[in-house]
């Protein structure tokens, strides 16, 4: 409940949910495009890709939730995410945010929160 209050805080932030989907779209685009992001997901398959997109900023935008860090441990699990792959996906996700015009401030924000979760995603 708390996350879901947060995350539509967030939302409006960016400017609501169409902005929402662009950044998703772009995202998506970024990173089915990266070379260094293909071993991974090439292991998976596109729908994973398009489900991994779709939820990355809700679980970005609400990870003031305790059991964040749990939850990106067990999605990640098995793929060895490398720090390398962590940071192009990190910095798809700030150029995604940037072209839909979104306020620079509000970009470091969101980076900062995607950093946090480094530990948990990379390496499993
Ligand atoms: C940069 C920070 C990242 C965040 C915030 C993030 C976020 C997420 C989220 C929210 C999920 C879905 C969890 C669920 O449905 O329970 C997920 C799953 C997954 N992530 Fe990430 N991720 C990140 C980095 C990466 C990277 C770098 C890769 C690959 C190069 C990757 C590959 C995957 C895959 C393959 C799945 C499983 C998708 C599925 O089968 O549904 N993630 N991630």
């Amino acid at each position: 409940m708390e996350t879901e209050r947060v995350a539509a805080t967030w939302q409006e932030r960016l400017g609501g949910a169409d902005a929402l989907a662009r950044i998703v779209d772009r995202l998506y685009t970024l990173a089915l495009d990266d070379p260094a992001l293909e071993p991974v997901f090439a292991r998976v398959d596109l729908d994973a890709l398009q489900r991994h997109q779709a939820r990355f900023l809700g679980f970005v935008l609400g990870s003031g939730d305790a059991t964040i860090g749990a939850q990106m441990r067990r999605a990640h699990t098995g793929l060895e995410i490398t720090p390398r792959q962590f940071t192009a996906m990190a910095r798809h996700l700030t150029t995604a945010l940037d072209s839909t015009g979104a306020p620079p401030a509000l970009v470091r924000e969101i980076a900062e929160q995607v950093e946090r979760l480094r530990d948990d995603i990379v390496g499993w």
